[in-house]
């Protein structure tokens, strides 16, 4: 085999920082990459090739998890680092990386390369046609490209072709980390390896379903690429439709690249088209505010000050088919909100009638519900109601649960880790093809659309450190509690405010 080169578009990053390179890093700790392999970084940030050995070995010291820290290691994965200075977006830069490529690898003509995208979205589609100019798209070459790929349908389709021009769709790989997530994998398992779920998993059973992905940090030094793209294009097109799919789709026939994937996009196809009614009152958009300390998001770096670019969308929407008809799947992702978790909720249906009291004497009991813990605390629980001992018969919920800790010492590697060694072996099942991508920007169209076009459409403000704006708990109305949060909603009415 050639040797192997990863190269690295926006290798000054925060993203090659705390991901790639620790990923990398744990690779070939692991002894999973290539034997002859090196890694080029390229960035308009000066760096000689020492110079970025040691930035990397600075980052990976902060970076790596501790258990897997060694100074020994650190300095044989760094060695195998190379960089060059150069910007990206100019045609004159290409021949330079050629050649460097040519003194890294010794190979007149490398061909075993995989080109990693981390840069901001606006190169995605210039960087691809400058390695195409200078032949660098050789038949053994991959790419991987971050998302969004694309800001709405009709960038990515334009993006798409692009591709398409460049590179063999088996040899673009556009990552999405949380189907690199072992967690977000389980729910597979979950569902298709366990016959006893499939018989309730679906509307006559299921009441309605929750996905949640929230955080409890803002935007960090990200306000450039954030305040153009927002939490729809960051975080909801992809990451949460991504987790609808998964516990949305049929079983595939095969567990293999073509027929899982054809799974998921039956769901996005089978997206109930978004009308007026759900745009005006089943889509709440949110912005952090200040509080407690921490800064309001237009006072972010890189932020415009009278910024209407969201950090907070909750919605709910439909899967027309049979399995779904009728069930709604309420999603929620936010920035700054208490803590950091993402999980799915199910919620079955109540028994047909209530003939038990709780322990306060209230009617019980609540439907079960079985929360799939993408993480933290990655695990599984479902909650039922029990008898409490003693006189009388009132009933408690109690939970059964599975946590990822009782398997002892098997470590939950970082997404990156699976998805780069997935790509270097030319596995693209937990990548996300065109069509797919395509799939969910048609449905999520109309809200970019509506926002667009229509300035007077609501964005609220939520104090930093609070579940979003309360407006989000309308969505909910006649859904039990409401939203499941994991901890306290932390409220001070007075911090509300439409912005
Ligand atoms: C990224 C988003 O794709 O996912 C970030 O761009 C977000 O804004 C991150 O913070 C969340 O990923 P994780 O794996 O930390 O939940």
């Amino acid at each position: 085999m050639n040797h192997f080169v990863m190269i690295i578009f926006g290798a000054s990053g925060d993203l090659t920082k705390r991901k790639l390179m620790p990923a990398l890093f744990t690779l070939f700790s692991n002894k999973r990459l290539p034997e002859d392999f090196s890694v080029l970084g390229t960035a308009r940030t000066k760096y000689s090739d020492a110079e970025f050995r040691d930035y990397a070995l600075k980052q990976l010291r902060i970076f790596v998890k501790p258990e897997e820290r060694n100074e020994e290691r650190f300095r044989a994965f760094c060695i195998r680092l190379h960089y060059i200075t150069l910007d990206p977006s100019r045609e004159e830069s290409y021949p330079r990386l050629r050649d460097k490529l040519e003194s890294v690898t010794g190979e007149t003509r490398p061909d075993n390369l995989l080109f990693y995208l981390a840069t901001p979205p606006a190169l995605y589609g210039v960087i691809p046609l400058h390695l195409k100019a200078v032949g660098l798209n050789t038949p053994g070459s991959r790419v991987i490209v971050e998302k969004p790929f694309g800001s709405d349908l009709a960038s990515a389709k334009a993006l798409g072709e692009t591709y398409k021009s460049v590179f063999d769709e088996q040899r673009i790989f556009r990552i999405d980390h949380f189907l690199g997530k072992e967690t977000a994998q389980n729910i597979l398992a979950f569902r298709f390896a366990n016959g006893i779920f499939e018989p309730v998993w679906n509307r006559n059973y299921i009441d309605y379903v929750e996905v949640t992905a929230v955080e409890n940090m803002g935007i960090e030094n990200r306000g450039g690429f954030y305040d153009a793209a927002g939490a729809l294009r960051d975080m909801v097109q992809n990451h949460l439709i991504q987790l609808v799919a998964l516990t949305a789709m049929e079983p595939p026939v095969l567990f293999d690249a073509d027929n899982f994937r054809n799974e998921i996009v039956k769901v996005y196809h089978s997206l109930k088209p978004l009308d007026e009614e759900d745009l005006h009152n089943h889509i709440i958009r949110g912005q952090y505010t200040a509080s407690g300390g921490e800064k309001g998001y237009r006072e972010e770096k890189g932020v415009r000050p009278d910024s209407r670019t969201e950090t907070f969308i909750a919605m709910k929407l439909f899967i027309n088919n049979w399995r779904w008809s009728g069930v709604p799947f309420y999603i929620r992702t936010g920035k700054q909100m208490p803590t950091k978790v993402t999980e799915i909720v199910i919620h079955f249906k109540e028994t047909p009638y209530r003939m038990f009291r709780g322990e306060s004497g209230e009617s019980y009991p609540r439907g079960n519900q079985l929360i799939i813990r993408i993480q933290p605390d990655e695990g599984i629980v479902l909650k039922i109601g029990m008898k409490v001992p003693g006189t009388g018969f009132k009933l408690k919920q109690m939970s059964m649960d599975f946590s990822y800790s009782q398997l002892g010492n098997l470590d939950i590697r970082d997404s990156y880790v699976r998805l780069i060694e997935d790509c270097i072996q030319g596995d693209p099942t937990l990548f996300t093809r065109n069509d797919a991508i395509e799939a969910s920007w048609r449905f999520f169209d109309p809200v970019l659309n509506f926002w667009k076009t229509c300035p007077e459409a609501p964005l609220y403000g939520y104090p930093a450190g609070t579940w979003g704006p309360k407006e989000s708990d309308i969505l909910m109305k006649g859904r039990g509690a409401g939203w499941t949060n994991p901890c306290k909603n932390l409220t001070n009415n007075d911090l509300y405010c439409e912005l």
